[in-house]
C-alpha cells in the first residue's frame, strides 16, 4: 500500500490558458499566453460592429463549411451555389487549392454576398502541399522535433502561397493498433513523444500566424479516434477514463498549449457518446478546463452522422446536439444552415452561444487580415515562387532519409558500395511515382516525384547497370514477371526489392486485418531469394506490417515508409551511405496480427511473464514480444552505452538527474536516439510496465563519446485515475536508459514525496 497520495496541479494541468503565438524559430514547450493588445481591441470593435449588421441566417452561414470543388463545378454549381453565396451561407470552403480557383470562389462571394465577409479556405495539408514530405508516422520516427517543425512550416509556406488559410493537421491521435489505417497520419503509439511532436507541428504550421505565409493548424480528431474496436476506422471507442486522460487527451492538450487555432471533432463515439455530440468533451474539457479559445469544426458529415450513431432522430436533432455540445462549424452536410435558425427561434439554441461561435470565426478571419484584403493570400506570383522552392525540395529529401528505419543489416550489407556494377531493382514500388507520396498527397504531382530507379541513377550515373523489373502488382494475382525478375537477380551483384502497400491501403477507411505484404509480393521475394544474391528489401507502407517471413528472407531491411516527392534520392542516400540511418520506430511491429494491440507500454498483470506453457498473460501459440520493438532502429555504426549514472533518490526539489555516456564505436559518424523510460514499482492503480519519459537525439562523430543527460521531475511520474484526477505518489521508481524500449539498463530510485514548496 502507498503511504500517501498527493494530488497536484501539474504540468499537464487543464487549468492553463493558451492563446495566439507567432514564433519564427522552433521554441518547444513555451506555453502560449493570452495577450490583449491594441490591435486586438480594434479587432473587437470591428467584429462587434459587423455582428450587429448580421442577420441570424448570415451568422449561421459563418458556421458552415462546404466542399469547394462542388461549389465550382459539381452538383452545387451555378444557381444553387450562387444562392448559398447570395444568402451569406458560406463561412468556409474546403479542399480547393490554387490561387486561380480560390480567387474565383472569393470573387463570387464578394460579388454576391450582402456583407462580403471573406471566406476561410481550408485544405488537408497533412504531410506537404505540393512538395510531399514523408507521412507523419514516418517523420515521427526521426524523433527530430526541429525537422518536424520545419516540414510543417514549409507545408504552410507552400499552402498559404497557394491561397490556403487553414490546414486540417496535425492529427494527434494515439494509435496502438496498426490495423487502423490512420496510424499513418499520427505520431505512433506513445503519448509522451506524440505530445512533443504535436507541439512542433502546431508551431510549424502556425509559425508566423497572421502573415500570409502561415496557416491555422487543427488538432484532430478530438478524441480517441485512434482506438476503434478491432482497428476498424469509425468504430466505437470504449475506454476507461483514466486511459482517456492519460493516453489520448494529452496530445490535444499539448496543441492547446502550443496555441492551436482550431480543433476537429472526431467521427467516433467515446464510451457511448459520439464525440461530435459530446458536450463534456467539447465544452467542459476543451473550452472550460483547457480554456481553448479557437473554434471547433466537425469532421466531414459528422453532424449528420449523429443519426446513424442512433443518438439523433432527425437532421434538426443532430444539428442541435452538435452545436449545443460545442461544435462551432459544420463541415459539409449543411445542417446548421438548414436547422439552427428555427431552433434559435424555438429557444432550443441559445443566441449567445451562436454569437460566441460566430465571433470566434470572424476573429480568425480578422487575424488573417482578410477583412482588409480578402485576396491577401491569393498572389499568383508568390505561388509560382514559393511552391516547390529548392530549399523545400532539399528539406523533403532530408526529412525522407531521416525517417527511414534500418530494421536489419546482416554482415553490414548496407551501405552498398558506389562501385557496385550490376543491380537488379525489383518490385511494384521500385519505379513508382504515385504510391510513394503516401495517403494524403494534397496537390503533390507525380511529375515531381523521384522514383527509386531514378534516385539510384542520379547517385551512380553510368557506372552501374540497373535492371528494373516490376515483378508483380500489389493485388493482381499474376506471377508472369517472376521469371524476368529471377533472371535479373541472377545476373546482378545485389538485388534491391522495393515492396509494400499501395498508398491507399492505409489512411482514412483503410483498416486492414491482414498485415502481411499484399498480393504476390512475398512470393516474389521467395523467387528472388532463390537467385542466391544479397537481397536488400526496401519497404514502403503506411503502418507496421507483420514481417516475420521477410525478416528471414532479407539480408538487409529498410523501412522507408512513404517517403514523398524526394523518395528515390532519399532511398539512394541511405542505400549508398551518404546518409547514415538514424530513425527509430514509434510504433511496435508485431510478429503476427493476433498479438494486436501489442504496444510497448502495456499495463502490468497479475500473471506476468511469457514462458511456454505457463499460466501467464500470453497466447499459447505466439510469444508476447514484437518482432521490432518501439524505439528500435539500427545505424551504419554502433553505439556502446556506459553505465547509467543517477542518484538513489530524487533531490529535495523532486528532481532527478540521469546521465549516460554513449560511444560511437564504428567507422562512420552517426546519430543515436537515447531513450529514458520509467516504471512505478507500486502504485494505487495498475501502471504500465514502462513509459517513455525523455529522449535525446545526439550526433556522435566516429570514435567519440557523448555525455547525455536527462532531468526527471517527480511531478511527471503521476497518473490519471478514473475520476480524471492527476495523482503523484511517492515510492520507488525504476529508471531505465537505453537504445530502445527493450534494450535498457535500469536502476531503482526513491522519491519520498517531501518536495520543497
Ligand atoms: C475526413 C477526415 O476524417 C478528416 O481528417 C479530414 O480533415 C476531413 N475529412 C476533410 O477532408
Amino acid at each position: 500500500m502507498k503511504r500517501s497520495i498527493i494530488l497536484v496541479v501539474c504540468a499537464m494541468s487543464w487549468l492553463f490558458v493558451a492563446n495566439t503565438h507567432a514564433a519564427i524559430s522552433y521554441q518547444p514547450h513555451k506555453r502560449v499566453h493570452n495577450k490583449i493588445d491594441a490591435s486586438e481591441d480594434k479587432e473587437t470593435v470591428f467584429v462587434t460592429s459587423l455582428m450587429q449588421k448580421m442577420t441570424l441566417a448570415e451568422k449561421i452561414g459563418q458556421l458552415s463549411q462546404y466542399v469547394g470543388g462542388e461549389l465550382l463545378t459539381g452538383p452545387q454549381s451555378d444557381a444553387l451555389s450562387d444562392s448559398l453565396f447570395v444568402h451569406g451561407m458560406v463561412g468556409s470552403i474546403l479542399n480547393v487549392g490554387g490561387v486561380e480557383k480560390l480567387r474565383k470562389l472569393q470573387e463570387k462571394n464578394m460579388q454576391l454576398s450582402r456583407l462580403k465577409i471573406p471566406i476561410l479556405f481550408a485544405f488537408d495539408v497533412i504531410h506537404g502541399y505540393k512538395t510531399i514530405f514523408p507521412t507523419p508516422l514516418a517523420e515521427s520516427c526521426s524523433w527530430d522535433l526541429n525537422l518536424m517543425y520545419e516540414t510543417a512550416k514549409a507545408a504552410a509556406v507552400e499552402a498559404s502561397a497557394s491561397g490556403i488559410h487553414w490546414t486540417f493537421a496535425p492529427m494527434v491521435d494515439i494509435a496502438r493498433d496498426p490495423r487502423w489505417g490512420r496510424i499513418v497520419e499520427g505520431a505512433g503509439e506513445d503519448t509522451y513523444l506524440a505530445c512533443k511532436i504535436a507541439d512542433a507541428r502546431v508551431r510549424g504550421f502556425q509559425w508566423n500566424l497572421g502573415a500570409p505565409n502561415s496557416v491555422y493548424a487543427c488538432a484532430k480528431h478530438f478524441v480517441a479516434y485512434g482506438a476503434p474496436q478491432a482497428g476498424r476506422d469509425y468504430a466505437p471507442v470504449d475506454l476507461s477514463l483514466s486511459t482517456l486522460a492519460e493516453v489520448y487527451l494529452p496530445p490535444f492538450k499539448a496543441c492547446v498549449d502550443a496555441g492551436v487555432k482550431t480543433f476537429m471533432s472526431a467521427f467516433n463515439s467515446v464510451n457511448g457518446v459520439p464525440a461530435t455530440g459530446n458536450r463534456w468533451l467539447m465544452t467542459d474539457v476543451l473550452r472550460n478546463k483547457w480554456q481553448f479559445n479557437g473554434f471547433v469544426v466537425s469532421d466531414w458529415n459528422a453532424v449528420q452522422e449523429l443519426k446513424a450513431h442512433g443518438v439523433a432522430e432527425t437532421d434538426k436533432d443532430a444539428a442541435l446536439l452538435a452545436f449545443n455540445a460545442g461544435v462551432d462549424m459544420n463541415m459539409t452536410d449543411g445542417l446548421y444552415n438548414r436547422c439552427l435558425e428555427e431552433a434559435v427561434h424555438r429557444g432550443q439554441v441559445d443566441m449567445q452561444a451562436i454569437d460566441a461561435a460566430v465571433e470566434r470565426i470572424l476573429r480568425a478571419k480578422y487575424a488573417l487580415g482578410l477583412f482588409d484584403n480578402p485576396y491577401r493570400f491569393l498572389d499568383a506570383k508568390r505561388e509560382c515562387r514559393e511552391v516547390r522552392s529548392a530549399n523545400i525540395t532539399a528539406l523533403a529529401r532530408k526529412a525522407a532519409s531521416s525517417s527511414m528505419v534500418l530494421l536489419k543489416n546482416d554482415h553490414n550489407m548496407l551501405p552498398l558500395s558506389k562501385q557496385t556494377k550490376r543491380i537488379a531493382l525489383i518490385g511494384p514500388l521500385a519505379n513508382n511515382r504515385s504510391e510513394v507520396m503516401g495517403s494524403w498527397k494534397a496537390r503533390g504531382d507525380e511529375k515531381d516525384v523521384v522514383t527509386v530507379l531514378e534516385g539510384i541513377k542520379n547517385k551512380l550515373g553510368n557506372n552501374v547497370t540497373v535492371t528494373y523489373v516490376q515483378g508483380c502488382d500489389f493485388l493482381k494475382p499474376s506471377t508472369q514477371e517472376f521469371s524476368a525478375a529471377f533472371e535479373a537477380a541472377q545476373q546482378s551483384d545485389v538485388v534491391i526489392a522495393v515492396v509494400g502497400e499501395k498508398a491507399l491501403m492505409s489512411g482514412e477507411s483503410r483498416s486492414r486485418a491482414i498485415l502481411r505484404l499484399p498480393g504476390q509480393q512475398e512470393a516474389l521475394l521467395d523467387t528472388l531469394k532463390k537467385a542466391g544474391k544479397p537481397l536488400v528489401v526496401v519497404l514502403m507502407n503506411g503502418r507496421p506490417l507483420c514481417l516475420e517471413k521477410i525478416d528471414k528472407q532479407a539480408d538487409a531491411l529498410l523501412e522507408a515508409w512513404f517517403p514523398g516527392t524526394q523518395c528515390g534520392n532519399a532511398v539512394a542516400d541511405i542505400l549508398f551511405g551518404d546518409v547514415t540511418p538514424s530513425a527509430k520506430l514509434t510504433a511496435s511491429f508485431p510478429l503476427t496480427e493476433g498479438q494486436i494491440p501489442n504496444y510497448y507500454n502495456y499495463k502490468r498483470s497479475g500473471r506476468p511473464g511469457d514462458m511456454p506453457y505457463s499460466s501467464t498473460a500470453r497466447h499459447i501459440d505466439v510469444p508476447n514480444k514484437n518482432l521490432y520493438p518501439f524505439g528500435y532502429g539500427l545505424s551504419y555504426t554502433s553505439f556502446a552505452y556506459g553505465k547509467m549514472q543517477c542518484a538513489s533518490q530524487f533531490d529535495a526539489d523532486g528532481v532527478l538527474q540521469v546521465a549516460v555516456d554513449v560511444t560511437n564505436k564504428g567507422n562512420v559518424d552517426g546519430e543515436e536516439i537515447v531513450q529514458l523510460y520509467v516504471a512505478d514499482k507500486v502504485a494505487s492503480m495498475v501502471r504500465p510496465v514502462k513509459e517513455l519519459k525523455g529522449f535525446k537525439k545526439v550526433f556522435i562523430p566516429k570514435g567519440d563519446t557523448k555525455h547525455v543527460e536527462f532531468t526527471l521531475h517527480a511531478r511527471d511520474l503521476g497518473f490519471w485515475d478514473n475520476n480524471m484526477q492527476y495523482i503523484v505518489e511517492p515510492g520507488t521508481f525504476t529508471i531505465m536508459v537505453g537504445a530502445n524500449s527493450e534494450d535498457l539498463q535500469q536502476q531503482d530510485v526513491v522519491w519520498d514525496g517531501k518536495e520543497k514548496q
